[in-house]
């Protein structure tokens, strides 16, 4: 059997990504293995759940270092000592310097509420309210020093409805972003996708649509 793709996750908050992942590890035929769980906020719940799931994690604080760019070169070091094949953003809320992150481009990627190229930034669900869009997501994409601009692998999409608000949005794209992301993780770990300039390749084919991930998953092509 092939070795377990080596995974880091990066996460500020709640940590319902993490947790979905931690839940796809163990139902991957062990595929990929979470082999730390890091943070800018020592106090997040994503944290307390890697404790719990008996993964390393790493709480590092901002606020120690005299500017962005020595906190992510600092970050980045302690991440690379893990050995990571693929690192992934979960609700990681920090821009990182684009210097630190040259040599990861390729290896990271995020996933965003929204279906990128719409919605980059904040307030996803509020926007696509406000601009009537019948169809919003979620996305799950190449992180580039471009926030949230990278080239986008793989989305999930659900129905605007009459009467949906912010939360009620969120609330039915969030099980929709969990199944997203853990699919695309454990595409990774198949070696099914990589980064090929500005495009993506899925089994070897530069895709000309990111791939559609609605329950069931079956990625189209
Ligand atoms: C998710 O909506 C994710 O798309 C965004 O931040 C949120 C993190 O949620 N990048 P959680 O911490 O995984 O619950």
């Amino acid at each position: 059997m092939t070795q377990a793709m080596r995974v880091v996750v990066l996460a500020s908050g709640r940590g319902s990504n993490l947790g979905a992942l931690i839940a796809a590890q163990r139902e991957s035929d062990a595929r990929f293995e979470i082999v730390l769980v890091a943070g800018d906020r020592p106090e997040a719940p994503a944290l307390r759940l890697a404790e719990e799931a008996g993964i390393a994690t790493l709480a590092l604080d901002p606020r120690g270092y005299p500017d962005r760019a020595s906190y992510d070169a600092d970050l980045f070091a302690r991440v690379a000592a893990y050995a990571p094949d693929l690192v992934v953003l979960a609700g990681f809320m920090r821009i990182l310097d684009p210097g630190v992150l040259a040599p990861w481009v390729g290896r990271m990627i995020n996933v965003h509420p929204s279906l990128l190229p719409k919605y980059r930034g904040l307030r996803t669900h509020e926007r696509a309210i406000k601009a009537g869009d019948a169809l919003h997501g979620a996305s799950v994409h190449f992180v580039t020093p471009e926030l949230d601009g990278g080239p986008v692998i793989a989305q999930a999409d659900l129905a605007v409805e009459a009467g949906d608000t912010p939360a009620t949005l969120a609330a039915r794209l969030l099980p929709l972003e969990h199944r997203l992301l853990a699919a695309t993780v454990d595409l990774f770990a198949q070696r099914r996708i990589a980064l090929d300039g500005d495009g993506v390749r899925f089994d070897g084919a530069l895709l000309a649509t990111p791939l559609r991930v609605n329950a069931p998953f079956s990625p189209a092509r």
